[in-house]
């Protein structure tokens, strides 16, 4: 179960929060709203993710920004922290550190390795460049290596696509109507999540569980549009457990790429406590006063009682998180979501929750929530410089 609490240290009233009609328009428009019907067929992911965990102990998930961030959101909340189910999934595509590579390839041979490379255009540089290594690698090493990689792309263009054909892999679609940032609930972000065990049909349950009613996702919405009407420019969302990591990686890009695209627009940040209480937790107490948060409370099931105190640690972090927003208040509004079980179904919830805030505060702010002119910016400038 989610909770919201928007009042104890907040000071913005909810009059009027209803976004009924911005949901309409949305509608009516119908662009980009493939990830808005939750309609996957998750059979075929199941299915092929079924094969790979039979057969894989290194599952290689190649792609950068919405490509991979949803999957790994999820699948680091889910996860125990240390000694993680096989397959081990490994990341790349999101730098091009030579040393990265090199480490890479170094730990990944004698193992059996399956790799999904993931891009909606098929032409990020990245995301080729990384592929062209390990499709190198993967030719040298395995005979059957065709049948180990899996491309996620679009239906009709890109390199991936061409690459596909040559090949004769696999290849699992990306709608034209999904953006990257909103296709964790898509095959982008199913496969690798189905990879290592997760309940793929619960995440998309607990999604549905959440668009069924939508008032508290109104409310965020509104606050966060007020708050930048009082020149909060600033979003911190701040996690109380380390596993939600990714998922405030995935909130910083869904909100910055969908709604970064003006002056009068805000910027997500993340801290991670206690940790950055010690370090950041100085400036929001004391600096500028342009900053708002979202906290995100898990209520850990695992009881480890703490002697000293006669309290088990969920309730002493608690506190911790309750004596901050405290101190901070009024100079820091604070928003909380407090969640009583971190399971997939709330992940779901979750995911849905923040994507239908972006879009439909992106739809208040009249700014297109679907593009990101800025980035492609960079992506024109490197496809033009690196061929001189
Ligand atoms: O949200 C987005 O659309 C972007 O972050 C993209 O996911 C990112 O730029 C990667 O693009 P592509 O999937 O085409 O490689």
């Amino acid at each position: 179960m989610v909770k919201f609490d928007f009042e104890t240290y907040n000071n913005i009233s909810l009059v009027n929060y209803n976004l009924d009609s911005m949901l309409d328009k949305f509608k009516k428009e119908n662009k980009m709203t493939g990830w808005y019907k939750l309609d996957t067929n998750t059979q075929p992911i199941i299915e092929l993710s079924e094969c790979i965990k039979k057969y894989a102990d290194i599952f290689i998930v190649i792609g950068i920004g919405g490509s991979y961030l949803g999957a790994q959101a999820v699948i680091d909340a889910l996860s125990p922290y240390f000694n993680r189910n096989k397959p081990e999934i490994i990341y790349l595509g999101t730098n091009l550190s030579s040393d990265y590579m090199y480490d890479l390839i170094n730990y990944v041979k004698d193992k059996s390795v399956y790799v999904n490379v993931i891009s909606k255009s098929g032409n990020t540089l990245e995301t080729i460049i990384s592929f062209d290594f390990i499709l190198d690698y993967m030719k040298k090493t395995y005979n059957d290596y065709n049948d180990r990689i899996i491309i996620t792309t679009n239906s009709s263009s890109g390199k991936l696509l061409e690459y596909s054909k040559e090949y004769n892999f696999k290849v699992l679609e990306v709608p034209d109507d999904i953006g990257g940032r909103y296709s964790v609930l898509s095959n982008v972000g199913l496969l690798p999540i189905s990879v290592t065990g997760i309940d793929i049909n619960e995440l998309i349950n607990g999604a549905k569980e959440c668009k069924s009613d939508l008032d508290n996702v109104y409310k965020y919405t509104f606050i966060r549009n007020e708050m930048l009407k009082n020149k909060k420019y600033i979003e911190s969302f701040d996690i109380y457990e380390p596993k939600l990591y990714y998922f405030t990686e995935w909130l910083k890009q869904l909100f910055a790429e969908s709604q970064g695209k003006c002056e009068e627009s805000i910027l997500p940040v993340s801290t991670v406590n206690t940790r950055d209480l010690h370090s950041l937790g100085q400036y929001y107490q004391q600096g500028k006063s342009m900053i708002f948060s979202t906290i995100m409370y898990i209520n850990s099931q695992k009881n480890i009682f703490v002697e000293k105190y006669g309290k088990n640690l969920n309730e002493i972090n608690k506190i911790v998180m309750d004596s901050v927003a405290k101190a901070h208040y009024p100079h820091i509004c604070s928003n909380i979501i407090e969640i009583d079980r971190l399971d997939v179904k709330t992940l779901g919830f979750l995911i849905f929750f923040f994507e239908m805030s972006a879009m439909l505060g992106s739809y208040m702010m009249n700014i297109n929530y679907y593009d990101q002119p800025g980035v492609n910016n960079y992506k024109e400038n490197l496809n033009k410089m690196i061929h001189n």
